[in-house]
């Protein structure tokens, strides 16, 4: 049996607009949302900004970010800058990665940003070979235990160094949402929520501890699911 709770939509859309709706509750309870990067979101934070306009509760953080500039297309942060922030009419206070300096510095400044911080929401994706945030098959950041954020190198498009939190501090989330489409994720779903465990699906170690994990599919993504 699954420790996900996993909520299959009837589509698409109306998955991207279940998330934008926990978002939106998260949002107005206030504390700390991580988002992801990655084009599966962007709908649902376009929707979660219409749906709600004042963010001013809410300290927002990326759960990973690649090494650019804020402004560089591939940016998480212009993502979330793009699709949510610029959006609303009171903003949530931001944390970006400072991508100025090296990896290995930029996500020491992050850890050490993180080190209050507990998240009421990890909101996560889901990559076609299992990973999650930046934690790539069988990657060193997967052991990291001692650390809230690490750098680590790409395990795919873009090539560029990331900065990642780690999966000690992402169980310590409140709630960890995973936000999963199409046909081309139906076996990294399968692999990351109903299989056993495995560094080999970086998702399948990516669990709020003492609170809850939530999927939300389209039938594609979770057509493996039974299987
Ligand atoms: C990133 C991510 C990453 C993403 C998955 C899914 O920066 O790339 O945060 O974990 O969520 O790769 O990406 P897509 O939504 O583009 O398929």
């Amino acid at each position: 049996m699954s420790d996900v709770e996993l909520i299959v939509c009837d589509n698409a859309e109306v998955a991207s607009r279940v998330v934008a709706e926990h978002l939106v509750t998260s949002a107005r309870r206030g504390g700390h949302i991580a988002l992801s990067g990655g084009s599966t979101p962007r709908p649902a934070y376009e929707l979660a900004a219409e749906l709600e306009s004042d963010w001013g509760l809410v300290d927002l953080w990326l759960g990973d970010e690649r090494l650019v500039p804020p402004a560089d297309e591939r940016s998480n942060f212009r993502l979330v800058r793009e699709a949510l922030v610029s959006r609303v009419r009171v903003p949530p206070r931001l944390h970006p990665v400072d991508t100025s300096l090296a990896g290995a510095d930029a996500a020491a400044a992050y850890a050490h940003e993180l080190e209050p911080v507990v998240l009421d929401l990890a909101f996560q994706g889901l990559g076609g070979d299992g990973h999650t945030a930046s934690l790539f098959p069988d990657a060193d950041a997967l052991q990291v235990t001692d650390a809230r954020a690490v750098s680590t190198p790409a395990g795919l498009e873009p090539w560029v160094e990331r900065v990642t939190m780690t999966i000690s501090f992402l169980a310590q989330a409140r709630c960890v949402l995973y936000l999963v489409l199409g046909a081309e994720k139906a076996d990294a779903a399968r692999r990351a929520f109903v299989e056993e465990p495995e560094t080999a699906t970086p998702a399948s170690l990516v669990r709020s501890a003492a609170g809850r994990t939530i999927a939300i599919l389209d039938p594609a993504a979770a057509q493996d699911l039974s299987t």
